[in-house]
């Protein structure tokens, strides 16, 4: 992949691949191990920062821009999801990346597709409550990326707390090689995780979302100052969502790491997780106990 490693100071444009076929051919020769980051594109430092960890670990990096129909439950969010390609490329290639696969929905999902990847009771509760179909959209697509690729490491975001965890068990449970690396969550100044949908928010919306980050804040505080019931930390979150008459919630959750299960008690590590609506945006975020 010459043509596209970096040199001192080099914006390097990477090379774009749209079909199953001149990706195989390309990755036939590439050097490896290869790093994969699989993206619906709008790139942001977020993503910059798995496309960096995957240049540093990785001889060839290979993103995906895929804006995946499955995994939209509301075909208005799909629509209005931000694409621009010129500007997803020289943020790939300035972060690092020597390919980027550009698939339409055709090359994705060949005439006839009719097999669906779904995970079990990983996926009921969270995101796979509030959107019917999305975490299976996502391991369909995703499954589709990595058998494609064959990468040695993938690299995703940890704001998708759920998603990684789901990807990770359907990679142990189908034997995909893959190892399944998880990324910290990148966050604006005012704290506000960095994400794809934040560019949709009004003025005002985008004023008051920091309080999905403070209410996160809050039920830490609580939990380091001794409270270790469950139902006691989703209302310290729930208490200063209240308080921002923009922000409506979807979901407030503590649950185990492991399980997603909501906890009564938090003796171990915990998930502290919720979902917030401003407006037609829909906004998620995380924050790990320890
Ligand atoms: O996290 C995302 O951007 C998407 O869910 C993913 C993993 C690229 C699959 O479409």
């Amino acid at each position: 992949m010459a043509e596209a490693t970096p040199g001192p100071g080099a914006m390097l444009r990477p090379r774009v691949i749209r079909t199953r076929t001149d990706l195989r051919a390309a990755l036939a020769t590439a050097p490896r191990p290869i790093g994969l980051v699989p993206t619906m594109g709008a790139l942001h430092e977020g993503h910059a920062s798995l496309i960096r960890r995957a240049r540093a670990e990785s001889a060839t990096v290979v993103a995906t821009i895929f804006v995946n129909p499955r995994q939209f439950n509301e075909t208005a969010d799909f629509e209005r999801y931000p694409r621009d390609e010129a500007s997803d490329l020289a943020i790939a290639g300035e972060a690092g990346v020597d390919i980027v696969f550009i698939p339409t929905v055709e090359e994705v999902y060949p005439a006839g597709f009719q097999t669906t990847v779904r995970v079990g009771a990983l996926t009921e509760p969270l995101e796979g409550a509030a959107r019917p179909g999305h975490l299976e959209g996502v391991t369909t697509v995703v499954a589709i990326l990595l058998c494609l690729v064959g990468a040695e490491r993938a690299y995703f975001g940890q704001k998708d707390a759920q998603q990684l965890l789901v990807v990770r068990r359907m990679a142990l449970d189908l034997g995909i090689a893959t190892e399944i690396l998880a990324c910290p969550i990148v966050r604006e100044p005012d704290g506000l995780a960095m994400s794809s949908r934040n560019m949709r928010l009004t003025p005002e919306q985008r004023a008051a979302a920091p309080v999905l980050r403070a209410s996160l804040l809050a039920a830490r505080a609580a939990y380091e100052a001794g409270e270790k019931d469950g139902e006691a930390l989703r209302a310290a979150i729930r208490e200063v969502l209240a308080a921002e008459p923009l922000a409506v919630p979807e979901y407030v959750s503590c649950a185990d790491p492991v399980t997603l299960r909501e906890l009564a008690r938090v003796e171990g590590p915990a998930l502290l997780s919720l979902a917030v609506r401003f407006g037609s945006v829909r906004l998620i975020d995380n924050d790990p106990l320890p």
